[in-house]
């Protein structure tokens, strides 16, 4: 890539200039000499913002397994693509050359072709961070099928969702999964998911943990007994450009999940682009992301942007609480990491309990910090930058989303300065732009405009999967011709963006993106429930948390009760990740004349900003405020 390697804020300045002036130049050369392409294409980009159409690269051909391993397999074959580090210290560590990488992922393949696994078919994988994971994904796209990875902490009911909306005929799961102390039955919740699809699914079944599960003869099949009969190689489908590579799913303002769906060429070519620069990846580099394959970071920055550039990649299995708080940075001492990428949420629990797991470890390896999925407060990227970065690594706060497939926003070592609590500047090719509420650009400098992007990059989603509609309204409605991500910012005068967070009814709590429309879709489940309203409030370590405002049928002398049984039914239906840490029952909610929930009211209680509820005259129920503040928690 050495044309392509951002080292000098010059080149940075330079190929961003020819990247907006000639967007089709551009991108077309850069893909032309860094990847491997059956077929080139016959247009570079076709789009229509208004239609939400995009389309990169049309009529070329590839497979992205072959830039991702059989390239590196014949440069390097005995190189490390994947090291698989456990939940337990204790238990040996794997590592896979790209040579054995490939053999698994063909193995892999072969097996899912053995099940009737056809180019097009769905599969839903909902696997641990397991090298099985790592396989599964790629085998998919070695075989054309599309995968949908749902994140192995989603309860029955989210993953059955999921499973029906894009009608996977196939589900790969283990038979459970190891986090920290805790073992989680996984087969269990995968019986249960396809209780509620009632539809024909088969199940491939991996071994982890080797407990006891139930086994449906008719529908299971056990991985260990297929992959013995398979080829070890499988010559890769050749996929048009804009075929779906994956669906994956993220939360919206309405109860059903956006399936996103990412397509083969333009993604493959800005992920690998933004992996290779933003973290300044050298050969021979060991690079860390601690995110789950189940969540976009794990996609394009655990998998495909560092695979296609020949990268070794960790993949780790376990909490950064077990065996105790020094657990990531044993991991960064014993492989050497030299790059490594968290989430702010995880550096807050971390910094909290203060610097002595951090003591023995030997930090000298690393190089490069990363951080993604949600403002990094200043406190919390102090102390990463002092004790972890040794106040000598850059810091990387990458700014994106599950719909933009890659890094858009992020400075960049030794080109673009860090600047604390700021994600910086736009990557190569990033139009971006902030908009004043009647769709006007804002030109002062400090002031929160909504963030948009007004030409299209190559790993852009396409639709949400079977909804074309609902990806129009959702991000091209708002502002005429540009794609609204849904995030609030502003720009200080060197043009460093820094995002204030979501402007819609998303809330980040811990790094995870949750609706708040299916949270409170959950909670009017409970019998007794009149009502719900879910806002988000500062915490200390989850960046944000929920506070439930909910009204009750009638009046109910075990409120301790309903609160526990409201928090199961969030459980059961999202996850635990979506229970709520506090919950106030009310006689009712702010509403305005035409009966909206005044969610703005509910948030400046829930953050105890009792002076700042602006004009409440108007509202329906003025009354019901007062008694809210007086029982706040
Ligand atoms: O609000 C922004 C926040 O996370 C949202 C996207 O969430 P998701 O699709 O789950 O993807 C997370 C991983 C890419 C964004 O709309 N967000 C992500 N990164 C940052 C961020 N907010 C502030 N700073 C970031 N670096």
């Amino acid at each position: 890539m050495s044309r392509y390697n951002i080292d000098s804020p010059e080149k940075y300045s330079q190929l961003y200039i020819e990247s907006v002036n000639e967007p089709e130049v551009f991108w077309s050369e850069l893909a032309s000499n860094n990847f491997l392409w059956e077929a080139k294409w016959s247009k570079v980009l076709d789009w229509d913002f208004r239609k939400a159409k995009v389309s990169w690269f049309k009529d070329a051909k590839l497979n992205i397994t072959i830039n991702c391993l059989d390239r590196h397999v014949k440069n390097h074959p005995t190189k490390t693509a994947i090291i698989f580090e456990p939940n337990n210290p204790d238990e040996e560590y794997k590592s896979y050359s790209y040579s054995e990488l490939l053999t698994e992922v063909c193995k892999m393949a072969n097996v899912l072709k053995s099940m009737g696994v056809k180019k097009g078919d769905r599969v839903c994988i909902y696997l641990p961070m397991i090298p099985e994971l790592a396989f599964s994904v790629l085998a998919c796209a070695r075989i054309g099928a599309i995968h949908s990875v749902v994140f192995a902490g989603f309860s029955s009911s989210a993953l059955a969702a999921r499973i029906v909306d894009c009608k996977s005929g196939i589900i790969i799961t283990s038979d459970g999964s190891y986090r920290g102390k805790k073992i989680l039955n996984l087969k269990k919740i995968v019986d249960e998911a396809l209780e509620i699809c009632k539809s024909d699914q088969k199940v491939l079944l991996v071994k982890r943990t080797n407990e006891s599960v139930n086994i449906n003869s008719k529908r299971d099949f056990l991985l260990e007994d297929l992959i013995v009969d398979v080829d070890n190689f499988c010559d890769a489908e050749i996929m048009d450009a804009e075929d779906p590579l994956f669906i994956l799913y993220t939360s919206g303002s309405t109860g059903k999940p956006k399936g996103m769906v990412h397509t083969c060429a333009g993604y493959m070519v800005y992920t690998s682009f933004t992996f290779k620069n933003v973290f300044q990846y050298d050969d021979g580099d060991i690079y860390w992301c601690t995110a789950d394959i189940g969540w976009i970071t794990g996609h394009s920055y655990i998998l495909y942007g560092p695979l296609s550039n020949g990268a070794t990649t960790i993949m780790f299995e376990g909490v950064p609480s077990f065996p105790d708080y020094s657990r990531f940075w044993q991991v960064v001492e014993k492989f050497g990491v030299n790059q490594f990428y968290t989430a702010p949420t995880a550096i807050r629990a971390l910094a909290k309990q203060g610097t002595s797991f951090l003591k023995n470890c030997d930090l000298s390896s690393l190089k490069v910090l990363g951080t993604v999925g949600e403002p990094i407060n200043l406190e919390a990227w102090q102390w990463y930058n002092k004790y972890v970065g040794r106040s000598n690594c850059p810091i990387v706060d990458t700014w994106w989303q599950t719909e933009t497939g890659g890094i858009l926003i992020s400075s960049i070592p030794k080109v673009i300065p860090d600047k604390p609590t700021f994600a910086t500047k736009p990557f190569i090719g990033i139009q971006a732009i902030l908009l004043d509420e009647n769709g006007n650009e804002l030109k002062e400098f400090n002031t929160v405009g909504k963030l948009c992007i007004q030409y299209p990059w190559p790993s852009i989603a396409r639709t949400i999967w079977g909804d074309h509609k609902r990806y129009i309204d959702t991000y091209f409605s708002a502002f005429e011709n540009k794609y609204f991500t849904g995030d609030g910012a502003f720009k200080d005068k060197d043009g460093n963006y820094r995002i204030t967070g979501r402007v819609d009814d998303v809330i980040i709590v811990s790094g995870h993106n949750l609706g708040t429309a299916p949270i409170e879709d959950a909670i009017n489940e409970h019998e007794l429930v009149a009502e719900s309203a879910i806002v988000g409030f500062p915490h200390q370590i989850k960046g944000n948390a929920l506070y439930g405002f909910i009204t009750l049928k009638q009046e109910h002398e075990n409120i301790d009760d309903i609160k526990k049984e409201i928090n199961l039914l969030i459980s059961k239906k999202i996850g635990p990740i979506a229970k709520l840490d506090k919950i106030q029952m009310t006689n009712g909610l702010p509403k305005t004349r035409s009966g909206k929930i005044m969610r703005r009211i509910l948030r400046n209680i829930a953050s105890k900003e009792f002076d700042n509820l602006g004009d409440i005259s108007t509202l329906l129920n003025p009354d019901v405020v007062k008694e809210i503040i007086d029982n706040s928690l």
